[in-house]
Formats: structure tokens, C-alpha cells, sequence
């Protein structure tokens, strides 16, 4: 199984520039950095609005909205009381550079069982940002919220998260036909999962 972690330059052979290991930063691994939104995140949220595709591919193909509103978004997200155990995160790489977010919702404590939708800008992708936010939220959930369960719902025709999902070790537990609408067609809605169990035997103790 792979390790996640910096990838080697292809050009010179060497790692990126690396966060501590030892970093006391629960939130800060070599490859990606998850902290909280801003109030001037508002910019870059609207700016991934822009791409219309991932837009689908999270939710629905959004209307245009205006920065204002997403601005006034971001200032509210970065104000919110810790209540719940939903959060918004910005995604960060070694460099400091914003490349994508990742949130947790459907939270349910008497159930153990949450939810998160993640996104990485386009020209950011297959470096492993992804995947490496995913084990942060994850070991988090598991070892430190006390749950149990994490499920992922993506549309039958998004390649790339059924693939990020498949290698990072969640099952393909079931199928809802027609659930979505989207570009004139219906399309199915699968439905991935991963238990504590699961996540255990797979990453062990470091939880990457
Ligand atoms: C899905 C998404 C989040 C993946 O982000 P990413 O940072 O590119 O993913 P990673 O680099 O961490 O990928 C880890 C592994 O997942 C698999 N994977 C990810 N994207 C893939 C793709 N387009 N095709 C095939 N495999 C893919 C690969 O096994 C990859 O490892 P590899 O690059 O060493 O082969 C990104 O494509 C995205 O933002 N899509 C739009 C929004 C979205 O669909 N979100 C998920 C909603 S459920």
C-alpha cells in the first residue's frame, strides 16, 4: 500500500520542500495543511465557483453568484461559533498555497456516521491532495469525535472520486437509481463507506 507523503521532483530527484514530521500541527502533514476558512478566502471560494464541472460533480451546476455573496460566506464561515461537528477547511500545500477545501456535514453523534464533500482546483489534481485531507478528516473523526463510519455519495459518472475513494480503501455499498439530474440526463448515485474497522486494518495507528 502506498504511504502518502511528498512526492519526489521529477526534474531533480528530490522531495518537495517538507513540513516537519514531527510537527505539533495535528492539522499538518508533509504533503497538505487543512486549517479554517478566512475572512478573505472569500476570493479564492469564488474563484473555485468558477469551475462549473466540480460544481457538478459536488452538488449541482450552480447559478452564478455574485462575490459578494461568497465574500460575506467566507467572513461568516471564519466567525462561526465551534458548535456541531461540521467544519469548513481550506487546504493548503507544503508551500502555503491554497489548492482546494474539504468540508464535514451530516454529522450525527448518536449514529457515528458523517459525511464530507472535498474539491482541488483543477490544476492542483493527482498530487495526492486529495487523499491526504481525506486521512487528516478521517483519523480525526475516528480517534478523536468518537465515530464509527464515514459515507460518500458521489454521481455514476464522476470517474475521478470513485476512483480516489476505491484506493483509499471505502467499499461500494450500494446504488440509487436515477437519483440526480444533471446536463439533461438522470444519473445514478453511488454510494461508498468506509467503517472504523476498516480504517483501522488499513492505516493503522498513524492513520496515513
Ligand atoms: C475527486 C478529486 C477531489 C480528487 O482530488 P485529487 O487531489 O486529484 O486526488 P489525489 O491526487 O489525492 O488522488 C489520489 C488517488 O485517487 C485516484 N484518482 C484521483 N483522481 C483520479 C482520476 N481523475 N482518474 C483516476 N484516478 C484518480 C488515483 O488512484 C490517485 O492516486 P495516483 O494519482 O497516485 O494514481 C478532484 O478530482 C476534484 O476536486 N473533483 C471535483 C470535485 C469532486 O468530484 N469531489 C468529490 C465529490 S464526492
Amino acid at each position: 500500500m502506498r504511504v502518502w507523503g511528498p512526492r519526489k521532483n521529477e526534474a531533480t530527484g528530490t522531495r518537495a520542500k517538507g513540513l516537519s514530521k514531527k510537527s505539533m500541527n495535528y492539522w499538518q502533514t508533509e504533503l497538505v495543511r487543512l486549517r479554517g476558512v478566512e475572512p478573505d478566502d472569500g476570493e479564492i471560494f469564488w474563484r473555485w465557483n468558477q469551475d462549473s464541472e466540480m460544481a457538478r460533480n459536488l452538488d449541482f451546476v450552480w447559478p452564478p453568484v455574485s462575490a459578494a455573496q461568497v465574500r460575506r460566506w467566507a467572513e461568516s464561515v471564519a466567525e462561526k461559533k465551534l458548535e456541531g461537528d461540521s467544519f469548513d477547511w481550506v487546504i493548503e500545500n507544503s508551500e502555503g498555497g491554497q489548492v482546494g477545501f474539504i468540508h464535514t456535514h451530516n454529522c450525527q453523534p448518536r449514529s457515528g456516521v458523517f459525511r464530507y464533500g472535498v474539491g482541488i482546483e483543477a490544476r492542483h489534481r493527482r498530487k495526492g491532495y486529495a487523499a491526504a485531507a481525506i486521512l487528516l478528516v478521517l483519523r480525526y473523526y475516528f480517534q478523536e469525535l468518537r465515530y464509527q463510519k464515514v459515507n460518500v455519495t458521489m454521481h455514476s459518472e464522476n470517474g475521478a472520486s470513485r476512483a480516489l475513494h476505491e484506493r483509499l480503501g471505502f467499499l461500494h455499498e450500494g446504488t440509487i437509481r436515477r437519483a440526480e439530474f444533471t446536463g439533461g440526463r438522470y444519473l445514478d448515485a453511488f454510494c461508498y463507506g468506509l467503517t472504523i474497522e476498516e480504517w483501522e486494518e488499513r492505516y493503522g495507528e498513524t492513520g496515513r
